[in-house]
């Protein structure tokens, strides 16, 4: 995680083009890790080039497993794996390194694993895994900042999920997959992520049915071998670039996308007046000629607007005319990018889990902090759209999860570079 870099762009140059997008930065951090649960080879292809990736990587290696990764294609050996705690280290650098619990509690039926880091979006407790493992026969403890699981035997077990959770239905999926007899996950998320773990799990020799629905049966399995396995489309990336194209786009094809994966988005940029031709794996988002009208969005569990396009949405909501309103029921505190984008000229405030924004403004370009990943990619947006000169401080969160931000949106007109960190700026953090 470099702190040395910052982006400067130089907004009000349209973008215009075919901008393709990569996989899905929140499948690849959960097929990496299950992977460990095989005995053999498993290869991914099509893996975002993103820190995160990177990160998983090292931590693959740290317990002896061998990885390569060319072009997007990680080839992951499992067999040389050793039974090795990760309390502290890279683990404490991303979030999803919360899906080596479930992989190696299914692998060993033991880990230690240190508590996650990731964007601070607020709370983000991790209740609901350790519930589904206590239920799948482990005992969970907190010591020093790790989370140790030990587990005699793992017994399949009815688990409710209280709150839908994409990580932790991953997380027990992943630990269900070598348990002994039945598991069911009720009120399961239905993240296409979610199908894609599956997928890959099911290709290792896993049986899973019902991915993608709230009620997901797995029946344990005593071996799981290599496969190869291509990763789903970011449906986050295709709907940055949607929103993007919305705002300041003189027609821009998204290409690699499943539409069906964005359709919640698609539907509120109809609402605003944004049109949107679909195609089979492409969105072609012609140049607006209507003013924008304001939204009233509100985040939901998929298929419902997903919390992660919300910051780069109250962007474009700059250049509405009239006042929009944006709620986060995912994440009550996902706002920080409001006080950055007030730096930059937006007429917007934060009240309880929502942003209400009026417009139209114009934007001018400022010195601004990426506070986490989604935050960055509304600041790029806003340097996108703004007169002038924009700095970003912080990129390393938006190199997290996006594969080539800069060369992809170059390539369509944008002037964004990666220059040196001079000074620090100061911010009211
Ligand atoms: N929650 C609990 N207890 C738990 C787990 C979750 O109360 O044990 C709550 C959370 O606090 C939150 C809600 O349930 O309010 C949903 O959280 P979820 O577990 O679904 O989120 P996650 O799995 O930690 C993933 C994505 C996030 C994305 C959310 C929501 C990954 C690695 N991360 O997080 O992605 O915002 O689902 O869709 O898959 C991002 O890509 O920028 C990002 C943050």
């Amino acid at each position: 995680m470099t702190n040395d870099y910052i982006y400067e762009i130089h907004g009000g140059r349209p973008l215009q083009g075919t901008i393709k997008v990569s996989g899905a930065k929140n499948s690849a951090v959960a097929l990496i890790p299950a992977s460990v649960l095989a005995n053999s080879k498993v290869t991914i292809d099509g893996l975002p080039d993103i820190s995160d990736v990177q990160t998983l990587r090292r931590l693959l290696e740290e317990v002896g497993i061998e990885t390569s990764f060319v072009d997007g294609t990680m080839e992951i050996d499992p067999s040389g794996i050793v039974e090795m705690p990760l309390p502290n280290g890279d683990v404490k650098k991303m979030r999803a390194s919360y899906y080596m619990m479930g992989a190696m509690l299914g692998r060993f039926g033991r880990a230690v694993i240190g508590l996650p880091g990731g964007c601070p979006l607020g709370p983000r407790p991790i209740d609901q895994h350790i519930k589904g493992f206590e239920a799948l026969g482990a005992k969970v403890t907190n010591e020093h900042g790790a989370i140790y699981l030990r587990a005699d035997e793992l017994v399949g077990a009815k688990i409710y999920l209280d709150v839908v959770s994409v990580g932790a239905t991953i997380n027990i999926m992943l630990a269900a997959v070598r348990a002994k007899g039945q598991t069911i996950i009720e009120n399961a998320a239905k993240e296409p992520e979610i199908i894609d773990v599956a997928t890959l799990l099911t290709n290792m020799g896993a049986k899973i049915k019902g991915a993608g629905t709230n009620v997901i049966r797995i029946d344990g399995v005593d071996e799981l071998h290599g496969t190869r396995h291509s990763i789903i489309p970011d449906r986050i990336e295709a709907g940055t670039y949607m929103i993007m194209a919305a705002a300041i786009g003189k027609g821009v094809t998204i290409d690699n996308v499943i539409p069906l994966h964005v359709e919640a988005l698609t539907a509120k940029l109809r609402e605003a007046g944004v049109v949107i031709e679909e195609g089979e794996e492409q969105i072609f988002i012609p140049e607006r000629t209507e003013p924008l009208a304001p939204l009233d969005v509100k985040t939901l569990v998929y298929p419902g607007f997903p919390t992660d396009l919300q910051q780069p949405l109250t962007v474009l909501l700059t250049q509405a005319d009239g006042t929009s309103v944006v709620t986060d029921t995912i994440y009550s505190a996902r706002f920080k990018q409001v006080d950055e984008l007030r730096r930059m000229g937006m007429k917007g405030r934060v009240e309880g889990n929502a942003a209400v924004i009026t417009g139209p403004v114009e934007l001018e370009g400022a010195a601004v902090r990426a506070t986490d990943l989604r935050a960055g990619a509304a600041l790029v947006m806003a340097g996108l759209l703004a007169k002038g000169k924009t700095h970003i401080y912080d990129v390393y969160h938006i190199e997290r999860g996006y594969s080539d931000l800069i060369e992809k949106l170059n390539e369509i007109g944008a002037d964004i570079r990666r220059v040196p960190k001079k000074e620090e700026i100061v911010t009211n953090e």
